[in-house]
């Protein structure tokens, strides 16, 4: 690992960025401990430490080499006991690869009524038990180093995009004051971990840039985009996204958090970002619909009753290469879990392919064109 140069620590994690195309659009590779992995990179969701309807060795076998795991679900749920002993999330979980915890910050916001959000952190009790619970940004950090992800996020706070600019620069304000935190939680017991710390500021371009400032000045190993695919439209996530990056250092991986469908992956590489998670591929999986190169697959629709083709002939995953469009329709038309199971499959290996087919497009110069031909393939009304 090299040297960020901040009071000499070496770095958790190391981005080398190998191109940037004419379009902005870059390459790179994320080094960490637990290997080294190809941007820009989508990390399928594994919330609870593990996936509904996939094995870890499907998930790898898909290509996926960097996962998310969700701090919150995680505290509650088998709690920071049983990660210290069993010595972390990988062993937990058998999963060799990478790791990125997300703080909670997401999750306070979408929490019942009864919570209360302080300067200290979010109050509130467990889904499981009723009991008191506190998610400040010292408690997340340490959950996280429990977890022993690679790669810890700060507690952010996130808020409905709609809000109006006054409760988005309070909300944006305390979410740097708690970066701030977090770093000092981190400090006083480094554990090697890598932490990125949270653009918000809603849909404000002067907050996006008083934020990516304020942000960029701590020694942060990455930045994420928060914020974004919270109510506001396509068109603001878009430029959001390209206000946020064009404040970012180019150094450091940049990464858009909960996004998205296929379209918003290729439109966001395009604006500078390198890092994506979203449950869409599996969510998606689960309501019967598979995403190929040539468009979304409603697999229940009557006409794939009697056909023998592949789900998508121009997939290696080893579903595409067994099972027909027929015999998967009678399986989730039965909503047997089997075939949530292998569109689970299809769909991870298909964004690891389209991730792949992006990079190919920037290192070869060309992503302007792959960005016209992936837009005019993929597009579809569930955009
Ligand atoms: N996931 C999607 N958006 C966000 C965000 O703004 N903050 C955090 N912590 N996680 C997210
Ligand atoms: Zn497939």
């Amino acid at each position: 690992a090299g040297h960020d140069g901040y009071k000499g620590r070496p770095m958790a994690v190391r981005f080398e960025l190998l191109t940037t195309d004419p379009t902005g659009a870059r390459a790179g590779i994320l080094h960490t401990r637990r290997g080294s992995f190809k941007t820009p990179m989508f990390m399928p969701v594994a919330t609870h430490a593990g996936f509904r309807h996939l094995a870890m060795e499907e998930v790898k076998e898909a290509g996926a080499s960097i996962l998310l795991a969700n701090t919150y679900h995680l505290m509650l749920r088998p709690g920071a006991e049983v990660f210290k002993r069993f010595g972390g999330i990988h062993p937990f979980m058998q999963w060799d690869g990478g790791v990125l915890t997300d703080s909670g910050g997401f999750q306070i916001f979408s929490l019942p009524e009864d919570r209360l959000i302080t300067e200290k952190g979010a109050h509130f009790r467990s889904f499981y038990d009723n009991s008191r619970q506190l998610l400040s940004p010292e408690s997340s950090i340490a959950m996280q180093q429990a977890i022993n992800s690679e790669i810890m996020m700060v507690l952010d706070v996130c808020i409905d995009s709609r809000t109006d600019e006054a409760g988005t620069r309070e909300a944006m304000e305390r979410t740097h004051r708690w970066a701030v935190r977090s770093l000092e939680a981190k400090a006083a017991r480094d554990t090697g971990q890598a932490m990125f710390g949270i653009v918000q500021g809603g849909v404000f371009p002067h907050l996006r840039d008083e934020s990516a400032d304020f942000l960029t000045k701590l020694p942060f190993d990455g930045f994420a985009i928060g914020g974004l695919a919270v109510g506001e439209t396509k068109v603001e996530r878009e430029s959001m996204t390209l206000r946020a990056t064009a404040s970012l250092p180019a150094d450091k991986p940049r990464y858009l958090m909960g996004v998205g469908t296929p379209t918003d992956l290729v439109e966001a590489v395009l604006r500078g970002v390198d890092m994506f998670d979203c449950i869409i591929p599996t969510k998606m999986a689960q309501q019967g619909y598979a995403y190929t190169f040539s468009g979304l697959v409603r697999i229940s629709r009557s006409v794939f009753r009697l056909s023998d083709e592949p789900l998508d002939a121009e997939c290696d995953c080893y579903v595409c290469k067994r099972y027909t469009r027929g015999y998967l329709q009678h399986l989730m038309r039965g909503k047997h879990h089997l075939g949530s199971r292998f569109l689970s499959v299809h769909n991870v290996r298909h964004y690891q392919k389209l991730m792949g087919r992006i990079r190919e497009g920037i290192l070869g110069g060309t992503y302007a064109q792959v960005y016209r031909e992936l837009k005019a393939a993929i597009a579809t009304p569930k955009d």
